[in-house]
């Protein structure tokens, strides 16, 4: 039942004074909930959107909505603003549940003045994120806004200013997440760049500093707003937003389903689910995915199926920067966080993108006390001038230092090639990785051998009578030598070495074992993470 429903008359109002009141705050209700009226509303209905109610009511569970704010209107005058002094003005805000866990909310209401951003906008988005943080619950919102209400000149400039010291103070104590479901055009775009997730919907969605005209004039480029800021475009080349929905329905599920991984706040455990599938679950068909020749790729997908909860993987930034793989899965009902490389894309090296996609997606997840599992088959950093000069070194450095940083357990699965820096940044217990494991295709070298045997042997090989046996003789020696796990686990630099269906029964111990991890560190005001 609505909460709405309190409101209808039941008969036992004690006089007709009291009658009346209810009537007028009926009536009010209603006409607040027209927005900018049947007109607009019809036209956000032909674009193919919904308006804010219609979006809130489909992201919340049933009836659980409560709006505040809702008879706000602007206070400004000049160019026709009188005659568009709508009740609630551009945004609709408010609180509710989501899988019966409350959050806070704006929906902007593009059928008033397009949704744009005005002071009292900024004023109502302002409040009911303070109560998010306050209250310690997600933040969500739903955007379609036309940007700065031009109206309202710098008045409007500086509540946005006030959203985004918001977005920013919030950061990391609550989860935010961005659905754009309309325009965000110029400066307004940096409030779901603040916040920790951003979802797109393909077609309908566009998000640009400067859009086509702009660019037209400044630079002489012809561009199309899908290709300059559609979901695609952002969810596989910029990297901006992290999922792009087919629709708004889709959108809307989706925030449901990743605040299903998140905990409410930073102080609180991620939430955990009855487990459904067996802990010891020991999948055989783990045992052959990996090519034993280190020249073959396989889908490092397959592997994350196999090992976690069934149906439980939820990838964030599919589309970007396909050589690396990160999202949430469960482990025996538990929320985790899954780092990996994709042997099947770039034969799964770090390059600058993917760089940014893991360091993120790591940091989020030390933020919200989700524990990090990574799976490593990786030749190291992606080599070449490009690379170089777009500043691999300052890129790959974030991920290191996420890395480090990160106090939550942290587990690592070396399953094939861990050459270089991709073993001391991914998993290398010294960057304090608290347990990592090898399956018995592990390499774990400076390099690959053929390599190695080019470089240490490249004169010897010049002189002797077949250079071609020579190098495949010590190719192999190499590749005995430091191409297999078993040199690593004789030191200690690895802690155990797994047939890969045993993968999940060993993980799930090690996260009961890491369960209440404590980490102490330097006291400072914040690290200077290289950015
Ligand atoms: C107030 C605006 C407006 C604005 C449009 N409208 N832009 N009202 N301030 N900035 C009004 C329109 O007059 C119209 O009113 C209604 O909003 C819907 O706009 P339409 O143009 O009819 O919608 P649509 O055809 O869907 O086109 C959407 C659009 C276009 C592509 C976004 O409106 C547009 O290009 N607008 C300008 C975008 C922009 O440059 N914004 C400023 C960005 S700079 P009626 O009454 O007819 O329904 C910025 C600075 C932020 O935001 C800085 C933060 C640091």
């Amino acid at each position: 039942m609505s909460l709405d429903g309190n409101m209808q008359d039941n008969g036992h109002h004690d006089d007709s004074g009291h009658q009346e009141l209810a009537k007028e705050l009926r009536q009010q209700r209603e006409k607040m909930k027209q927005g900018g009226g049947l007109k607009r509303i019809e036209a956000q209905h032909a674009k193919g959107k919904l308006t804010a109610r219609e979006r809130i009511e489909r992201l919340l569970d049933e009836g659980s909505f409560q709006e505040i704010d809702g008879y706000m209107t602007h206070r400004h005058h000049d160019f026709g603003m009188d005659e568009n002094r709508f009740s609630g003005d551009s945004v609709v805000t408010g609180f509710g549940k989501i899988n019966g866990r409350t959050i806070c909310l704006f929906a902007q209401d593009f059928t008033v003045l397009g949704g744009s951003f005005s002071e009292v906008q900024g004023q109502k988005v302002a409040k009911a994120m303070d109560l998010a943080l306050q209250a310690g619950v997600p933040f969500v919102g739903l955007n379609d806004s036309v940007g700065a209400r031009i109206q309202e000149g710098v008045y409007s400039l500086a509540a946005y200013a006030e959203l985004f010291w918001r977005n920013t103070q919030a950061s990391g104590v609550i989860p935010q997440i961005s659905v754009m479901l309309g325009p965000c055009a110029g400066g307004s775009v940096y409030s779901p760049a603040l916040t920790d997730f951003v979802i797109m919907t393909q077609g309908t969605s566009h998000m640009f500093i400067t859009g086509p005209q702009v660019i037209k004039t400044v630079t002489q480029e012809e561009v199309d707003l899908e290709t300059l800021g559609g979901a695609d475009t952002h969810s596989t080349v910029s990297g901006v937003a992290h999922f792009a929905a087919a629709d708004e329905e889709a959108a809307l599920a989706l925030t449901r389903q990743l605040l299903s991984y998140l905990p409410s706040n930073n102080a609180e455990p991620p939430p955990s689910v009855k487990p459904t599938d067996d802990p010891w679950r020991m999948d055989s068909e783990l045992n052959s995915i990996v090519p034993t020749d280190p020249g073959l790729a396989y889908d490092m997908r397959r592997v994350i199926h196999h090992i976690f909860d069934h149906g439980s993987f939820l990838e964030v930034h599919q589309g970007y920067a396909q050589n690396a793989i990160v999202g949430f899965a469960r482990l025996h009902g538990q929320a985790v966080g899954i780092v990996a490389q994709q042997p099947e894309v770039m034969a799964g090296v770090i390059d600058i993108n993917a760089s940014d996609k893991i360091s993120r997606f790591i940091r989020i997840c030390d933020a919200f006390n989700i524990p990090i599992v990574t799976f490593i088959d990786s030749p190291g950093f992606m080599p070449g001038l490009m690379q170089e000069h777009g500043g691999i070194i300052r890129h790959g450095a974030k991920i290191v230092y996420a890395y480090s940083e990160a106090t939550v357990p942290k587990l690592a699965v070396v399953t094939r090639k861990a050459y270089g820096g991709a073993y001391i940044v991914m998993s290398s217990k010294y960057i304090r990785t608290d347990l990592v494991f090898a399956w018995p295709t592990a390499e774990i070298a400076v390099m690959g051998a053929e390599g190695a045997v080019n470089i240490l042997y490249r004169k010897h090989l010049k002189d002797v009578a077949d250079p071609e046996a020579e190098h495949a003789k010590i190719t192999a020696e190499f590749r005995e030598k430091f191409s297999r796990p078993y040199t690593p686990a004789a030191s200690g630099h690895i802690d155990d070495i797994l047939l890969p269906s045993e993968t999940r029964p060993r993980l799930i111990g090690a996260l009961e074992l890491l369960r209440d991890k404590q980490v102490s560190l330097p006291a400072k005001k914040h690290g200077i993470m290289p950015v």
